[in-house]
């Protein structure tokens, strides 16, 4: 299960790299479903809001992929067997580099996965943590996009980002870092 799986990208890679298995997308957004059901001969999508009871029955699923998207640690607990696996990805604090301070981006909490870690206490045991680090050069369309996808979005107008993005570099090479962190559903 692909929880907060948008286009089903992911869940999609993990399909073609585990053969025989089924997926299902799950997001609140429609749309992101309707393209996560035809991301894989292998995958079905369903809209959810992960913060509610997940219509799925407990015990069923074997592992919940998790990309920058909310974590429900009682219900994720809940739909997944015994010894079953949870991956998250989520941001480092490298991430985005330059264009957080240049753009005023929502910045990573240097303690996200220590919050990480202690939201899915009780529930989940962090088993490995990897650090996963790109770089990337962007022109101005392709940064106002990147940041269009993100928490920012909902605090820059179009406009306002448009005119912060002007004066940088271009292209701009930028730093994409993540975390990739594997927890165990604890009995
Ligand atoms: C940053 S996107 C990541 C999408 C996908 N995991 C990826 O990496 O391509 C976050 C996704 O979580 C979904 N989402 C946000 N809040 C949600 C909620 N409460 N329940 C279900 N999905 C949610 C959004 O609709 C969006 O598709």
């Amino acid at each position: 299960m692909d929880a907060g799986a948008g286009t089903g990208y992911y869940l999609s890679g993990v399909l073609d790299r585990v053969p025989g298995a089924v997926g299902l997308a799950m997001d609140i957004s429609k749309h992101a479903a309707r393209r996560a059901a035809r991301a894989h001969p292998r995958a079905g999508a369903v809209v959810a809001d992960l913060w509610r009871p997940l219509p799925v029955r407990t015990g069923a699923v074997d592992a919940i992929v998790n990309v920058f998207a909310p974590r429900n640690a009682p219900e994720f607990h809940r739909v997944l067997g015994r010894g079953g696996a949870l991956l998250t990805l989520t941001p480092s604090v490298r991430h985005l580099g330059p264009l957080v301070e240049a753009l005023g981006l929502i910045s990573v909490d240097e303690h996200k996965d220590d919050r990480l870690e202690a939201s899915l206490a009780g529930h989940f045991a962090l088993e490995s943590r990897e650090g996963l680090d790109v770089e990337v050069a962007l022109d101005h369309a392709e940064a106002a996009t990147l940041v269009g996808m993100g928490p920012s979005a909902h605090h820059i107008p179009p406009d306002e980002l448009r005119r912060r993005i002007e004066p940088l570099a271009e292209p701009l090479t930028v730093p994409l870092s993540f975390v990739l962190s594997t927890f165990r559903r604890l009995d």
